[in-house]
């Protein structure tokens, strides 16, 4: 158990021992730190359970936290408010503990799998600022998950096998109509044929074909019996699809790369069309599937909704399955192979609809066990500064590629080291670009749209992830500086800073908790922010490397390298990297 979670329960005990039973204390952090560290405030609730004054209650608490030499500055303020002050032997005592590892700051779960689905990348589509925040979020609770025990599986869930693919191979006929995929004829070697396409031709081809498909009915037929064509694994026209697949994926894997994102399972749409039939056989045999206009759909509606709960379209009224029944397919798949407690699935806030539906759905034919959690993690949008959704330039939507190369073009400016390179300097300044897009991103809460704002999120003061970096390689070069100095005690404070530092340390579990249950990261934003600024206060307080002190010395840097070691465990969560220098 944590320290603080310890202290917790000590507290508990000694309340016990004045005469009171107490299930759920908890020791807030003082808003009134001038009175004290912490405040306990269920002497209002005792005096009700008790039929007592708060105050007298307070004081019998009180006079048993007394007895304890881990406490000081013990006062009542108010009605029974009661505030407690650590004293600094113990707190020094605390941070001794965390000079090898963190464990005791970190709680560790009951033992869960969980798959989080939080790819989504659509095939021979340019990633946009979409699938930004799924990864960003996404990552970052695996990892935060991963941290506090479970076993974790991120699914890219792929958008590998609709209609977009079928306008893509359109297009590709149109332009190249004489390829080998096309000729019913021809008996050859697929593999040995070279697509004259790249992958950026491809992310140009589907913006036109789908314009197209748009106004023109007849096209659009076409589409459809291609994407009908290879869907149903209809020669040449499967392997054409194949090989987009292949293109497409090897550049969605290096994007995902970039923003250091990573998933245990690169299954995509298409990998779900062998559960597809099953999937229908459940349904059909719960007699869950209704006819409706030659289409076929789930019912999901509750007596008790307010809001409109339309049916889940199954089947459409051409037979083909919809991107619902993929969904209830995967479900179907993720048991089977993997067998999952929860599956969490990181999407924008406007497919909410769509997976309440999938989950009543699956709800219903029971694909899974009432126990096992789905849950669908929204998040708001991204918006360029007219607060309106991001728009490049010349007003398209803005691809994710394109907003890391603006934001690039910012750090480079701020990065003044005449002692790197220019090719190091430009490696540096991705790096750097990358956090100052994913710390933003991971600031407010997930919810909430907001506005990304290049020049402010690039700068190197403020809540920005350069300042994270720049500070946290502050903290290592002067350990690396000292590296034949002791640091392996604490000993003692000079100041109150160090005190408040640890206090913000003792509480990182508490944070962790938090952002988990409300899986949102602003929690983490907001701890680093808050932790990396106390310590470049104290680090300007002081005057490190030439301290005639040597038993200050050690403790400050002792206490600089617990400090790292967070900083480092949370960029790490968030999946931001940090450079070797800046
Ligand atoms: N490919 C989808 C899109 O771009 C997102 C997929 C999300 N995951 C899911 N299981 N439906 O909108």
């Amino acid at each position: 158990m944590s320290i603080i979670k310890e202290l917790t329960e000590d507290i508990k005990k000694i309340v016990k021992k004045a005469g009171y039973e107490v299930e759920n204390l908890v020791l807030e952090t003082s808003n009134r730190p001038d009175l004290g560290q912490y405040q306990i405030n269920d002497a209002m609730n005792l005096a009700r359970t008790y039929h007592k004054n708060p105050r007298e209650i307070a004081e019998d608490i009180v006079k048993e936290l007394e007895k304890d030499n881990r406490f000081t500055n013990l006062n009542i303020a108010g009605p029974g408010f009661i505030n407690i002050t650590l004293t600094n032997d113990y707190l020094i005592d605390c941070l001794n503990k965390l000079t090898t590892s963190l464990d005791d700051i970190i709680d560790k779960k009951e033992k869960k799998k969980v798959i989080i689905d939080y790819g989504g990348a659509n095939v021979s589509k340019a990633l946009h600022v979409g699938h930004l925040r799924s990864a960003n979020i996404g990552e970052a609770l695996k990892r935060l998950a991963k941290t506090l025990g479970y076993e974790v599986l991120g699914d890219a869930h792929l958008g590998d096998f609709g209609r977009p693919l079928g306008m893509v191979i359109k297009e590709i006929q149109e332009l190249h109509p004489g390829l080998p995929y096309f000729d019913p004829n021809y008996t050859g070697d697929y593999s040995e044929i070279v697509l004259p396409i790249t992958n950026e031709d491809l992310e140009k081809i589907y913006p036109i074909a789908s314009q197209k498909a748009k106004n023109d009915e007849e096209y659009l037929n076409e589409v459809r019996q291609i994407t009908n064509k290879f869907q149903n694994k209809e020669k040449g026209y499967y392997e054409l699809w194949k090989k987009i697949v292949e293109i497409s994926k090897s550049d969605i894997k290096k994007t995902y790369d970039n923003i250091n994102t990573d998933f245990e399972i690169w299954n995509g749409e298409s990998d779900e069309a062998e559960y597809l039939k099953e999937t229908k056989e459940i349904f059909e045999k719960k007699e869950l599937l209704k006819e409706s206009d030659g289409a076929k759909i789930v019912e999901v509606k509750k007596e008790e909704d307010n809001a409109p709960m339309p049916p889940l379209m199954f089947l459409n009224s051409n037979h083909t399955y919809t991107y619902a029944t993929t969904d209830l397919a995967t479900i179907l798949d993720r048991k089977k192979n993997y067998n999952p407690d929860e599956i969490w699935y990181v999407t924008d806030d406007r497919q909410s609809l769509h997976f309440e539906q999938v989950f009543r759905a699956a709800r219903l034919a029971n694909l899974v066990d009432e126990k096992v959690n789905l849950e669908h993690i929204p998040y708001g949008t991204m918006n360029g500064k007219d607060g309106k959704p991001f728009k490049t330039r010349d007003g398209g939507v803005m691809s994710l590629k394109e907003l890391i190369k603006l934001v690039n073009e910012e750090t480079i400016k701020k990065i003044n080291n005449d002692t790197m390179s220019e090719e190091e300097k430009k490696d540096i300044s991705k790096t750097v670009a990358i956090a100052a897009i994913k710390y933003a991103d991971l600031v407010p809460f997930r919810t909430t749209d907001y506005i990304f704002e290049i020049d402010k999120f690039s700068e190197i003061e403020g809540k920005t992830g350069p300042y994270l970096l720049y500070s946290t390689i502050r903290m290592k070069s002067l350990l690396e500086k000292s590296k034949d100095l002791p640091k392996n005690k604490i000993t003692k404070f000079k100041t109150n800073t160090e005190t408040d530092i640890t206090l913000q340390i003792l509480n990182l579990p508490l944070v962790l908790d938090k952002s988990l249950e409300l899986k949102s990261l602003n929690e983490i934003t907001e701890y680093l922010f808050k932790l990396t600024s106390l310590y470049n206060k104290f680090y300007s307080e002081n005057k490190i490397l030439t301290e005639e002190d040597s038993e200050l010395q050690e403790s400050w840097l002792a206490l600089t390298s617990i400090v790292y070691s967070i900083n480092n465990l949370l960029l790490d969560i968030l999946s931001i990297k940090v450079p070797e220098k800046m």
